[in-house]
C-alpha cells in the first residue's frame, strides 16, 4: 500500500477546497492511502512516512503563504537526503498570479530532489479588492475537477509504481 500526503494551508478556504478535491481524486485509487493534513500540524515524520506529496497553499504577497513556509522551514533539513526521488505536485490558489509561490515550492522540492509529475496547478480567484480578497472563496467545478484529476494521476502513478 502506497501513501500520498497532501499538505495544505488556506486563509479563505480556496486552497482547502482544491486540496479536498485532489484527495477525492486520489482516494479513488484502491492501492493508495491519502493523508490530508494542515501544514501547521505536519512535521517531517509525515514526509518520511509517505511515498508522494501534494503541496497546496495560497499565494500571499508574491510568496507562498507564511504557514506553508513554516512547514518547509521545519521539515527541510530533517527530511533532506531521506525523500529524494519521490513524486510531488503543487496546487496554488491565487488572486491573479500564483507563479511566485509555485516557483518557491519548486525550488525547495528541487533541493529535496523530488520529482515533479505535473506543472503547478494554479487556480486564480480574481479577487482584487480588499473585500473580495478577504471573503470566503468558492472554487468552481471546472477548477475542482482539475485538482481532482491531478490527485488521481499522482495516486495512480504511485499505485502502479510508475513514479
Ligand atoms: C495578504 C494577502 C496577500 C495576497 N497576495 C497575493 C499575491 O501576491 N498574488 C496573488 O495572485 N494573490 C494574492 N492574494 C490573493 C489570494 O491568493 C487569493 O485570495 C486566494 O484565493 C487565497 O486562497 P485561500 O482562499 O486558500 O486563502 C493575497 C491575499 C492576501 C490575504
Amino acid at each position: 500500500m502506497k501513501s500520498l500526503l497532501i499538505v495544505h494551508h488556506s486563509l479563505t478556504g480556496g486552497t482547502l477546497q482544491m486540496a479536498q478535491a485532489a484527495a477525492t481524486g486520489a482516494g479513488r485509487e484502491a492501492g493508495v492511502t491519502v493523508r490530508l493534513q494542515p501544514a501547521a500540524g505536519t512535521g517531517p515524520q509525515a514526509l518520511l512516512e509517505c511515498d508522494g506529496y501534494l503541496f497546496a497553499c495560497p499565494e500571499n504577497l508574491a510568496a507562498m503563504s507564511g504557514v506553508m513556509k513554516d512547514f518547509f522551514d521545519r521539515c527541510y533539513y530533517p527530511a533532506l537526503d531521506r525523500i529524494q526521488g519521490r513524486p510531488y505536485a503543487v496546487l496554488i490558489c491565487a488572486g491573479s498570479d500564483g507563479s511566485s509561490a509555485a516557483r518557491q515550492i519548486e525550488r525547495i522540492a528541487t533541493g529535496w530532489r523530488l520529482r515533479d509529475i505535473a506543472p503547478p496547478l494554479i487556480v486564480c480567484t480574481h479577487a482584487q479588492t480588499p473585500e473580495e480578497i478577504l471573503r470566503p472563496k468558492k472554487i468552481g467545478e471546472p477548477d475542482l475537477a482539475r485538482c481532482e484529476e491531478l490527485g488521481a494521476t499522482l495516486a495512480a502513478g504511485l499505485a502502479l509504481g510508475i513514479f
